[in-house]
């Protein structure tokens, strides 16, 4: 008997078993997260947004929450309102020194009598607000009882993936915004790690004080995300010799502080262009594979399909999404455009290389794998779906008002305003699919900033 024969039939069934379970894997586990709901549809943080981003498919949509004067929770991106608001038109006079409209310098009322505008309404977005259609900032309850009943509607689950905004800030204007915002997710009946949530924040210090303090107070236990920024940005500062700077975070991406940020988080997110250059060359190869090593899954942000957000290293928007999610490997990424990654997701071919070694492993049998679907398919549209026959536990809301001090008004920190941070398009190309290119220590590239759309996150 030709014993090489066999063993090249048997490895090749392998290869094909292998390579089957690779591409389920590959396609069925990615995440897409509406980056600050439908944004790139319907205005960033408003509840038709989020309606639009359930319709669409999306298995996350993403909260930034901030505090009001009265101790709210809001979902709104910035401190400060002026960016996506008619504030100043509405309260003249209420900036501070710094020209800005702190959120926590107005009630919930107030900032009910505002409305949302588009901040890109040039870019082929929204049109700005200016007639009839009022769009308002929503309370973080407003925006969980939506997505508990639609839920409860649609029959399946909707993940939600709120951000803590600023603590360092929140504290120091005397709010425990972290305290705030568990209590309203123990509310709504998120307690457990297996609910469909990841928790997400830039302050390390804070999502360590959030597992080790406030969980357990709480009684709950959820999936964390530890949101990495650069060292020059604003999202996490700390008061070093009575100044405050921005948060180092090297040890963060670090092997080793993976390996100790591990035993709380369930993953990290952090901007791609930190995974990858502006030529496409994968800058910290090692960093995905070290998280996936430690079980920890990796977001990047900000996906957008505008061709001025492109970088220049693809083509299109779904040239993009096939570079990060299956080549650089993600597990999921935050993007204003949702329901075109869910579509990218549903309607992907079999990856190139999956498909050809099972052509190559089935060759002969009369079967190949083209026909393999990318992902399952999600619920398509709104009212098509029947009633769920079951209802997901949604725990009576009660009021947890925050004992907080008077917010003192403090010369204003923060400086949150968007930074457009454009790529430059030229010299498109498709998928210089590049090799590992080491890189001796954390690298930030910063873009450099034109014009255009991109604003950081
Ligand atoms: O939270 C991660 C992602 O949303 C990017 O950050 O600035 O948009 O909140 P940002
Ligand atoms: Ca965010």
């Amino acid at each position: 008997m030709d014993y090489s024969i066999l063993i090249i039939k048997s490895s090749g069934w392998i290869f094909l078993l292998l390579s089957v379970m690779a591409f389920f894997a590959q396609a069925g586990d990615k995440v897409v997260i509406a980056h600050r709901a439908a944004s790139g549809y319907l205005m960033e943080h408003n509840l038709p947004s989020v309606t639009l981003a359930v319709a669409m498919g999306s298995d996350y949509i993403e909260q930034d929450l901030v505090m009001t004067k009265d101790d709210q929770v809001i979902v709104l991106h910035d401190p400060t309102l002026e960016r996506v608001t008619n504030v100043a038109d509405i309260f003249p006079g209420r900036a501070r020194r710094d020209g800005k409209f702190y959120a926590l310098d107005f009630t919930l009322a107030e900032i009910k009598q505002l409305h949302l505008k588009e901040p890109y309404p040039n870019s082929g977005r929204f049109p700005d607000y200016n007639k009839n259609l009022t769009l308002s900032v929503p309370t973080f309850k407003e925006e969980l009882e939506l997505i508990r009943g639609l839920e409860k509607t649609l029959g399946r689950d909707v993940g939600i993936y709120p951000e803590i905004k600023q603590p360092w800030f929140h504290r120091k204007e005397g709010k425990d915004i972290s305290m705030a915002v568990l209590r309203i997710l123990r509310d709504y009946g998120y307690t457990a790690k297996e609910d469909k949530i990841f928790l997400q924040c830039f302050d390390p210090d804070e999502l360590k004080r959030i597992h080790d303090e406030l969980l357990p107070t709480l009684q709950m236990e959820l999936k964390l995300i530890q949101l990495i920024d650069d060292n020059s940005g604003h999202e996490t500062k700390v008061l070093q010799w009575g100044e405050w700077v921005s948060y180092n975070y090297d040890w963060v991406s670090s092997k080793s502080g993976l390996r100790t940020l591990s035993a709380y988080i369930a993953g990290i997110g952090l901007d791609k262009s930190m995974l990858v250059d502006q030529a496409g060359n994968l800058l910290r190869p090692e960093l995905v594979s070290d998280a996936h090593s430690l079980g920890l899954v990796v977001h990047p942000y900000t996906f957008r399909r505008e061709k001025e957000s492109l970088p220049p290293y693809v083509a299109s928007f779904e040239d993009l999404l096939e570079f990060f999610y299956f080549q650089v490997g993600v597990d999921g990424l935050f993007t204003d455009h949702c329901g075109d990654a869910v579509h990218f997701l549903q309607n992907r071919p079999p990856a190139p290389a999956a498909a050809a070694a099972v052509e190559t492993a089935v060759e002969g049998e009369g079967s190949t794998m083209e026909t393999l679907p990318a992902r399952p398919a999600v619920d398509p549209v709104l009212p098509l779906l029947p009633a769920a026959p079951q209802a997901p536990a949604l725990v009576p809301p009660e009021v947890s008002p925050v004992d907080a001090p008077s917010t003192p008004l403090i010369p204003a920190e923060p400086s949150q305003a968007p930074s457009l941070d454009p790529v430059p398009a030229s010299n498109p190309r498709i998928m210089p699919i590049p090799g590992p290119v080491p890189v001796t220590e954390p690298v930030m590239p910063l873009v450099p900033s034109t014009g255009g759309i991109r604003e950081q996150g």
